[in-house]
Protein backbone atom coordinates (compact mmCIF):
# COMPACT_ATOMS: atom_id res chain seq x y z
CA UNK A 1 0.00 0.00 0.00
CA UNK A 2 1.45 3.47 -0.65
CA UNK A 3 0.28 6.31 1.71
CA UNK A 4 -1.52 7.88 -1.67
CA UNK A 5 -4.23 4.47 -1.87
CA UNK A 6 -7.22 5.01 -1.00
CA UNK A 7 -8.29 2.15 1.19
CA UNK A 8 -11.63 0.31 1.93
CA UNK A 9 -11.80 0.13 5.60
CA UNK A 10 -13.98 -2.13 8.26
CA UNK A 11 -14.14 -0.18 11.62
CA UNK A 12 -15.65 -2.50 13.94
CA UNK A 13 -17.02 -1.10 17.21
CA UNK A 14 -17.55 -3.66 20.18
CA UNK A 15 -19.33 -3.16 23.62
CA UNK A 16 -17.23 -0.88 25.74
CA UNK A 17 -17.42 2.77 27.05
CA UNK A 18 -14.54 3.83 24.95
CA UNK A 19 -16.91 3.07 21.41
CA UNK A 20 -17.40 7.11 21.12
CA UNK A 21 -13.73 6.94 20.85
CA UNK A 22 -14.10 5.24 17.67
CA UNK A 23 -16.12 7.81 16.21
CA UNK A 24 -13.38 9.84 15.70
CA UNK A 25 -11.44 7.08 13.79
CA UNK A 26 -14.18 6.69 11.77
CA UNK A 27 -13.78 10.72 10.66
CA UNK A 28 -10.26 10.25 11.19
CA UNK A 29 -10.17 7.76 8.08
CA UNK A 30 -12.91 9.49 6.01
CA UNK A 31 -10.77 12.84 6.25
CA UNK A 32 -7.88 11.32 4.71
CA UNK A 33 -10.13 9.93 1.94
CA UNK A 34 -11.05 6.23 2.70
CA UNK A 35 -14.18 4.41 2.51
CA UNK A 36 -15.87 3.21 5.65
CA UNK A 37 -18.31 0.84 6.94
CA UNK A 38 -18.86 0.77 10.67
CA UNK A 39 -19.65 -2.92 11.99
CA UNK A 40 -20.72 -2.28 15.35
CA UNK A 41 -21.97 -5.23 17.62
CA UNK A 42 -25.12 -5.53 19.55
CA UNK A 43 -23.61 -3.98 22.73
CA UNK A 44 -21.67 -1.45 20.81
CA UNK A 45 -24.97 0.01 19.67
CA UNK A 46 -26.05 0.48 23.18
CA UNK A 47 -23.45 3.15 23.68
CA UNK A 48 -23.22 4.77 19.93
CA UNK A 49 -26.40 4.79 18.43
CA UNK A 50 -26.15 3.20 14.56
CA UNK A 51 -27.16 7.11 13.04
CA UNK A 52 -24.05 8.18 14.41
CA UNK A 53 -22.14 5.57 12.71
CA UNK A 54 -23.69 5.93 9.57
CA UNK A 55 -23.58 9.44 9.72
CA UNK A 56 -19.79 9.78 9.69
CA UNK A 57 -19.11 6.79 7.42
CA UNK A 58 -21.76 7.91 4.45
CA UNK A 59 -22.44 3.89 4.69
CA UNK A 60 -25.19 1.58 6.52
CA UNK A 61 -24.14 -0.03 9.58
CA UNK A 62 -25.32 -4.11 9.72
CA UNK A 63 -25.06 -6.01 12.97
CA UNK A 64 -26.42 -9.02 12.24
CA UNK A 65 -25.54 -12.16 9.70
CA UNK A 66 -29.58 -12.00 8.71
CA UNK A 67 -29.22 -8.41 7.48
CA UNK A 68 -29.14 -7.99 3.83
CA UNK A 69 -28.74 -11.97 2.93
CA UNK A 70 -29.66 -11.27 -0.25
CA UNK A 71 -26.05 -9.43 -0.99
CA UNK A 72 -24.55 -12.36 1.50
CA UNK A 73 -23.38 -9.86 3.23
CA UNK A 74 -22.30 -11.79 6.01
CA UNK A 75 -18.79 -12.54 4.01
CA UNK A 76 -19.06 -9.58 1.50
CA UNK A 77 -18.03 -7.03 3.92
CA UNK A 78 -14.45 -9.02 4.97
CA UNK A 79 -14.03 -10.10 1.51
CA UNK A 80 -13.67 -6.66 0.51
CA UNK A 81 -11.89 -4.95 3.20
CA UNK A 82 -8.03 -3.89 2.71
CA UNK A 83 -8.05 -3.41 6.18
CA UNK A 84 -10.36 -4.01 9.33
CA UNK A 85 -9.88 -2.13 12.71
CA UNK A 86 -11.58 -3.07 15.69
CA UNK A 87 -12.04 -0.26 18.38
CA UNK A 88 -12.57 -0.63 20.91
CA UNK A 89 -11.99 -4.40 21.43
CA UNK A 90 -13.26 -5.52 24.33
CA UNK A 91 -12.07 -8.75 26.71
CA UNK A 92 -15.11 -10.58 25.21
CA UNK A 93 -14.60 -9.98 21.82
CA UNK A 94 -10.77 -11.04 21.87
CA UNK A 95 -11.78 -14.68 23.53
CA UNK A 96 -14.47 -14.93 20.29
CA UNK A 97 -11.87 -13.93 17.80
CA UNK A 98 -9.32 -16.29 19.10
CA UNK A 99 -12.37 -18.81 19.16
CA UNK A 100 -13.44 -18.16 15.32
CA UNK A 101 -16.98 -17.42 16.26
CA UNK A 102 -18.87 -15.78 13.40
CA UNK A 103 -22.29 -15.25 15.27
CA UNK A 104 -22.59 -11.86 14.49
CA UNK A 105 -21.85 -9.26 11.61
CA UNK A 106 -18.40 -8.41 13.01
CA UNK A 107 -17.22 -12.10 13.82
CA UNK A 108 -18.25 -12.90 10.65
CA UNK A 109 -16.52 -10.16 8.67
CA UNK A 110 -12.99 -11.22 10.78
CA UNK A 111 -13.37 -14.67 10.25
CA UNK A 112 -13.79 -14.34 6.60
CA UNK A 113 -10.80 -11.11 6.10
CA UNK A 114 -7.83 -11.91 4.48
CA UNK A 115 -6.58 -8.55 5.03
CA UNK A 116 -4.58 -7.17 7.79
CA UNK A 117 -6.67 -7.26 10.79
CA UNK A 118 -5.76 -4.36 13.52
CA UNK A 119 -7.31 -4.58 16.97
CA UNK A 120 -7.03 -1.79 20.04
CA UNK A 121 -8.50 -3.40 23.19
CA UNK A 122 -9.51 -1.53 26.11
CA UNK A 123 -10.73 -3.35 29.30
CA UNK A 124 -10.26 -3.15 32.70
CA UNK A 125 -6.39 -3.62 33.88
CA UNK A 126 -7.83 -7.20 35.25
CA UNK A 127 -9.20 -8.59 32.69
CA UNK A 128 -6.11 -7.24 30.08
CA UNK A 129 -3.88 -8.91 33.03
CA UNK A 130 -6.36 -12.07 33.36
CA UNK A 131 -4.44 -15.58 31.77
CA UNK A 132 -7.26 -16.12 29.56
CA UNK A 133 -6.87 -12.74 27.60
CA UNK A 134 -2.89 -12.68 27.59
CA UNK A 135 -3.38 -16.03 26.24
CA UNK A 136 -5.94 -15.12 23.47
CA UNK A 137 -3.42 -12.21 23.09
CA UNK A 138 -0.96 -14.16 22.42
CA UNK A 139 -2.89 -16.46 19.69
CA UNK A 140 -4.24 -13.31 18.01
CA UNK A 141 -0.61 -11.98 17.53
CA UNK A 142 0.68 -15.03 16.56
CA UNK A 143 -1.83 -15.45 13.77
CA UNK A 144 -0.73 -12.42 12.20
CA UNK A 145 -3.36 -10.24 13.71
CA UNK A 146 -1.82 -6.98 15.19
CA UNK A 147 -3.34 -6.35 18.72
CA UNK A 148 -2.37 -3.03 19.93
CA UNK A 149 -0.96 -2.54 24.07
CA UNK A 150 -3.45 -0.54 25.59
CA UNK A 151 -2.46 2.86 27.28
CA UNK A 152 -1.79 3.15 30.86
CA UNK A 153 -4.46 5.52 32.56
CA UNK A 154 -7.17 6.47 33.66
CA UNK A 155 -10.17 3.93 33.05
CA UNK A 156 -13.95 3.94 33.57
CA UNK A 157 -14.17 4.19 37.48
CA UNK A 158 -11.99 5.72 39.48
CA UNK A 159 -9.36 2.86 38.65
CA UNK A 160 -6.34 3.60 36.54
CA UNK A 161 -3.68 1.02 35.09
CA UNK A 162 -3.16 -0.85 31.03
CA UNK A 163 -6.17 -1.09 29.70
CA UNK A 164 -7.21 2.60 28.53
CA UNK A 165 -7.74 2.57 24.66
CA UNK A 166 -4.78 4.44 23.03
CA UNK A 167 -6.26 7.85 21.89
CA UNK A 168 -7.69 7.67 18.12
CA UNK A 169 -4.43 9.64 16.14
CA UNK A 170 -2.64 6.53 17.67
CA UNK A 171 -5.17 3.96 16.59
CA UNK A 172 -5.33 5.41 12.91
CA UNK A 173 -1.23 5.98 13.11
CA UNK A 174 -1.05 1.97 13.92
CA UNK A 175 -3.78 0.87 11.84
CA UNK A 176 -1.69 2.60 8.81
CA UNK A 177 1.41 1.73 9.51
CA UNK A 178 0.41 -2.18 9.49
CA UNK A 179 -1.63 -1.62 6.41
CA UNK A 180 1.70 -0.25 5.01
CA UNK A 181 3.72 -3.35 5.90
CA UNK A 182 0.55 -5.43 5.10
CA UNK A 183 1.10 -7.53 8.11
CA UNK A 184 1.53 -7.15 12.29
CA UNK A 185 4.76 -6.18 12.87
CA UNK A 186 6.70 -9.26 14.76
CA UNK A 187 7.24 -9.70 18.28
CA UNK A 188 10.84 -10.20 17.75
CA UNK A 189 12.18 -8.00 20.57
CA UNK A 190 9.73 -9.12 23.25
CA UNK A 191 11.49 -8.37 26.75
CA UNK A 192 14.58 -6.38 24.84
CA UNK A 193 15.55 -3.48 26.40
CA UNK A 194 15.45 -0.21 23.73
CA UNK A 195 16.33 2.96 24.99
CA UNK A 196 15.53 5.79 22.59
CA UNK A 197 16.08 9.50 22.47
CA UNK A 198 14.28 11.70 20.35
CA UNK A 199 13.80 15.58 19.31
CA UNK A 200 15.93 18.57 19.64
CA UNK A 201 17.70 19.86 22.36
CA UNK A 202 17.74 23.79 23.37
CA UNK A 203 20.67 25.52 24.77
CA UNK A 204 19.44 28.86 26.60
CA UNK A 205 21.15 32.06 25.85
CA UNK A 206 18.71 33.63 29.09
CA UNK A 207 15.84 32.94 30.11
CA UNK A 208 13.82 33.88 27.34
CA UNK A 209 15.63 32.66 24.50
CA UNK A 210 17.58 29.42 23.52
CA UNK A 211 19.41 28.02 20.65
CA UNK A 212 17.51 25.21 19.20
CA UNK A 213 16.82 23.14 15.43
CA UNK A 214 14.33 21.83 13.68
CA UNK A 215 14.17 18.14 14.68
CA UNK A 216 10.72 17.55 14.94
CA UNK A 217 10.81 14.15 17.00
CA UNK A 218 8.63 12.15 14.62
CA UNK A 219 11.26 9.78 13.49
CA UNK A 220 12.36 9.24 17.31
CA UNK A 221 8.66 8.27 18.49
CA UNK A 222 8.08 6.12 15.84
CA UNK A 223 11.02 4.14 16.67
CA UNK A 224 9.66 4.36 19.89
CA UNK A 225 6.09 2.66 19.46
CA UNK A 226 7.76 0.36 16.67
CA UNK A 227 9.64 -0.93 19.17
CA UNK A 228 6.77 -1.18 21.93
CA UNK A 229 4.76 -3.36 19.60
CA UNK A 230 7.71 -5.76 18.71
CA UNK A 231 7.67 -6.42 22.49
CA UNK A 232 10.62 -4.22 23.59
CA UNK A 233 10.30 -2.43 26.65
CA UNK A 234 10.69 0.97 25.77
CA UNK A 235 12.42 4.13 27.32
CA UNK A 236 12.07 7.50 25.85
CA UNK A 237 14.20 10.62 26.16
CA UNK A 238 12.42 13.60 24.99
CA UNK A 239 13.26 16.64 24.45
CA UNK A 240 11.55 19.54 21.89
CA UNK A 241 9.32 18.19 19.64
CA UNK A 242 6.22 19.06 17.91
CA UNK A 243 2.68 18.68 18.94
CA UNK A 244 1.95 14.75 18.80
CA UNK A 245 0.67 11.65 20.75
CA UNK A 246 3.12 10.14 22.89
CA UNK A 247 4.16 6.57 21.57
CA UNK A 248 2.30 3.90 23.23
CA UNK A 249 3.83 1.57 25.66
CA UNK A 250 6.77 3.93 26.54
CA UNK A 251 8.90 4.74 29.40
CA UNK A 252 9.21 9.04 28.66
CA UNK A 253 11.81 10.70 30.25
CA UNK A 254 12.28 14.66 29.46
CA UNK A 255 14.93 16.83 28.55
CA UNK A 256 15.60 19.99 27.83
CA UNK A 257 19.34 20.47 27.15
CA UNK A 258 22.01 18.68 26.04
CA UNK A 259 23.79 18.35 29.13
CA UNK A 260 20.52 16.79 30.83
CA UNK A 261 20.36 14.58 27.67
CA UNK A 262 24.08 13.63 28.50
CA UNK A 263 23.06 12.56 32.06
CA UNK A 264 19.96 10.65 31.41
CA UNK A 265 21.42 9.10 28.39
CA UNK A 266 24.66 8.07 31.07
CA UNK A 267 22.42 7.26 33.29
CA UNK A 268 19.63 5.15 31.43
CA UNK A 269 22.12 3.24 28.71
CA UNK A 270 23.68 0.78 31.26
CA UNK A 271 20.37 -0.95 31.88
CA UNK A 272 19.55 -1.21 27.79
CA UNK A 273 20.26 -3.51 25.17
CA UNK A 274 19.76 -1.27 22.23
CA UNK A 275 20.43 2.58 22.46
CA UNK A 276 19.38 4.35 19.35
CA UNK A 277 20.13 8.32 19.56
CA UNK A 278 17.49 10.20 17.33
CA UNK A 279 17.76 13.22 19.28
CA UNK A 280 19.06 16.44 17.26
CA UNK A 281 22.02 17.37 19.73
CA UNK A 282 23.25 21.13 19.73
CA UNK A 283 26.99 20.77 19.18
CA UNK A 284 27.41 23.96 20.70
CA UNK A 285 25.64 25.64 23.99
CA UNK A 286 26.31 29.55 25.03
CA UNK A 287 29.28 29.71 27.38
CA UNK A 288 27.28 31.28 29.82
CA UNK A 289 23.77 31.80 30.47
CA UNK A 290 22.74 35.11 31.80
CA UNK A 291 20.25 35.18 34.47
CA UNK A 292 18.32 37.57 33.30
CA UNK A 293 16.80 38.76 29.99
CA UNK A 294 19.70 40.33 28.14
CA UNK A 295 18.52 43.99 26.57
CA UNK A 296 19.92 45.40 23.21
CA UNK A 297 22.02 48.24 23.21
CA UNK A 298 22.51 47.75 26.75
CA UNK A 299 26.23 47.57 27.77
CA UNK A 300 26.23 43.74 28.86
CA UNK A 301 24.52 42.90 25.72
CA UNK A 302 26.66 40.31 24.18
CA UNK A 303 23.65 38.98 21.81
CA UNK A 304 25.30 40.20 18.60
CA UNK A 305 27.97 37.92 19.02
CA UNK A 306 27.74 35.04 21.51
CA UNK A 307 30.14 32.92 22.91
CA UNK A 308 30.45 29.39 22.50
CA UNK A 309 31.05 26.56 24.31
CA UNK A 310 31.27 22.74 22.73
CA UNK A 311 29.03 20.43 24.10
CA UNK A 312 30.58 16.83 24.28
CA UNK A 313 29.28 14.09 21.84
CA UNK A 314 27.13 11.60 23.67
CA UNK A 315 26.78 9.09 21.48
CA UNK A 316 30.28 8.89 21.06
CA UNK A 317 30.99 8.97 24.94
CA UNK A 318 28.37 5.79 24.92
CA UNK A 319 30.40 4.13 22.63
CA UNK A 320 33.43 4.66 25.15
CA UNK A 321 31.50 3.28 27.65
CA UNK A 322 31.07 0.20 25.86
CA UNK A 323 34.62 -0.57 25.42
CA UNK A 324 35.54 0.44 28.94
CA UNK A 325 32.91 -1.65 30.11
CA UNK A 326 30.79 0.51 31.75
CA UNK A 327 27.86 -0.21 29.60
CA UNK A 328 27.44 -4.03 28.33
CA UNK A 329 29.53 -5.10 25.86
CA UNK A 330 26.17 -6.75 24.15
CA UNK A 331 24.70 -3.40 23.95
CA UNK A 332 23.90 -2.38 20.32
CA UNK A 333 24.31 1.17 19.35
CA UNK A 334 22.55 3.16 16.43
CA UNK A 335 22.76 6.77 15.62
CA UNK A 336 21.62 9.01 13.26
CA UNK A 337 23.46 11.59 10.41
CA UNK A 338 21.35 13.95 9.28
CA UNK A 339 23.59 15.32 6.22
CA UNK A 340 22.85 17.98 3.42
CA UNK A 341 26.24 16.70 1.91
CA UNK A 342 28.32 19.45 0.44
CA UNK A 343 30.58 20.59 -2.61
CA UNK A 344 32.91 17.56 -2.42
CA UNK A 345 30.98 14.62 -0.47
CA UNK A 346 27.64 13.09 -1.14
CA UNK A 347 25.36 12.29 1.75
CA UNK A 348 26.31 8.73 1.58
CA UNK A 349 30.14 9.51 1.83
CA UNK A 350 29.24 11.87 4.75
CA UNK A 351 27.67 9.22 6.63
CA UNK A 352 29.92 6.51 6.07
CA UNK A 353 32.73 8.85 7.40
CA UNK A 354 30.33 9.16 10.48
CA UNK A 355 30.25 5.49 11.21
CA UNK A 356 33.78 4.82 11.12
CA UNK A 357 34.27 8.31 13.25
CA UNK A 358 31.53 7.33 15.99
CA UNK A 359 32.35 3.60 15.94
CA UNK A 360 28.87 2.66 16.21
CA UNK A 361 26.61 -0.35 15.35
CA UNK A 362 24.37 0.81 13.12
CA UNK A 363 23.75 4.51 11.29
CA UNK A 364 21.00 5.29 9.72
CA UNK A 365 21.81 8.01 7.28
CA UNK A 366 19.19 10.60 5.92
CA UNK A 367 19.66 13.36 3.44
CA UNK A 368 18.23 16.69 4.41
CA UNK A 369 17.85 20.19 3.93
CA UNK A 370 15.42 21.60 0.91
CA UNK A 371 12.98 20.71 3.05
CA UNK A 372 13.43 16.98 3.16
CA UNK A 373 12.85 15.32 6.62
CA UNK A 374 12.28 17.43 9.25
CA UNK A 375 8.86 17.96 10.36
CA UNK A 376 7.91 15.71 7.33
CA UNK A 377 6.02 12.20 7.80
CA UNK A 378 8.08 10.25 5.66
CA UNK A 379 12.07 9.33 5.69
CA UNK A 380 14.21 8.13 3.49
CA UNK A 381 18.35 7.05 3.50
CA UNK A 382 20.83 4.31 3.96
CA UNK A 383 21.37 2.73 7.02
CA UNK A 384 24.92 1.82 7.02
CA UNK A 385 27.00 -1.08 9.60
CA UNK A 386 29.56 -1.47 11.03
CA UNK A 387 30.05 -4.33 9.06
CA UNK A 388 30.35 -2.67 6.28
CA UNK A 389 26.50 -3.34 5.26
CA UNK A 390 24.52 -0.80 3.33
CA UNK A 391 20.18 -1.19 3.31
CA UNK A 392 18.83 1.49 1.22
CA UNK A 393 15.74 2.04 2.96
CA UNK A 394 13.00 3.63 0.38
CA UNK A 395 10.89 7.15 1.26
CA UNK A 396 7.94 5.37 3.82
CA UNK A 397 6.24 6.88 6.56
CA UNK A 398 8.37 7.41 9.51
CA UNK A 399 6.67 4.80 10.94
CA UNK A 400 7.95 1.99 8.48
CA UNK A 401 11.52 3.59 8.52
CA UNK A 402 11.28 2.77 12.16
CA UNK A 403 10.53 -1.17 11.68
CA UNK A 404 13.50 -1.31 9.04
CA UNK A 405 16.24 -0.05 11.27
CA UNK A 406 14.78 -2.37 14.06
CA UNK A 407 15.17 -5.18 11.58
CA UNK A 408 18.66 -4.21 11.04
CA UNK A 409 18.67 -4.31 15.13
CA UNK A 410 17.26 -7.50 14.99
CA UNK A 411 19.47 -8.95 12.24
CA UNK A 412 22.47 -7.75 14.14
CA UNK A 413 21.64 -9.15 17.47
CA UNK A 414 21.08 -12.49 15.73
N1 LIG B 1 25.08 13.22 18.68
C1 LIG B 1 25.40 13.11 20.01
N2 LIG B 1 25.97 14.16 20.67
C2 LIG B 1 26.25 15.32 20.02
C3 LIG B 1 25.94 15.42 18.65
C4 LIG B 1 25.36 14.36 18.01
O1 LIG B 1 25.15 12.07 20.60
N3 LIG B 1 26.80 16.31 20.70
C5 LIG B 1 24.48 12.06 18.00
C6 LIG B 1 23.15 12.30 17.32
O2 LIG B 1 22.05 11.99 18.17
C7 LIG B 1 23.21 11.36 16.13
C8 LIG B 1 24.69 11.31 15.79
O3 LIG B 1 25.37 11.71 16.97
O4 LIG B 1 22.80 10.05 16.46
C9 LIG B 1 25.10 12.18 14.65
O5 LIG B 1 24.62 13.49 14.83
P1 LIG B 1 24.96 14.62 13.78
O6 LIG B 1 24.43 15.93 14.28
O7 LIG B 1 24.57 14.18 12.40
O8 LIG B 1 26.53 14.57 13.79
P2 LIG B 1 27.65 15.34 14.55
O9 LIG B 1 28.36 14.36 15.41
O10 LIG B 1 27.13 16.54 15.23
O11 LIG B 1 28.62 15.69 13.36
P3 LIG B 1 28.64 16.92 12.33
O12 LIG B 1 28.12 18.10 13.07
O13 LIG B 1 30.06 16.99 11.96
O14 LIG B 1 27.78 16.50 11.17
Amino acid sequence: MSSSEKLSIVVGVTGGIAAYKACHVIRAFTEAGHSVRVVPTRNALKFVGAATFEALSGNPVATDVFEHVDKVQHVMVGQQADLVVVVPATADFLARLRAGMADDQLSATCLVATCPVVVAPAMHTEMWNNPATRENVAVLRERGIAVMEPAHGRLTGRDSGPGRLPEPEQITAFAFSVAEEASAPPRDLEGVKVLISAGGTREEIDPVRFIGNHSSGRQGYALAAAAAQRGAEVTLVVGAVDAMPEPVGARMLHITSAAELHSAMDAEAPGADVVIMAAAVADYRPATRAESKMKKGSADAQLAAIEMAQNPDILAGLVRQRREGIINAGTTLVGFAAETGDAQHTPLQLGEEKLKRKGVDLLMVNHVGGGRVFGQDTNEGWLLGADGSHTSISAGSKMLVAHRILDGVTALRG
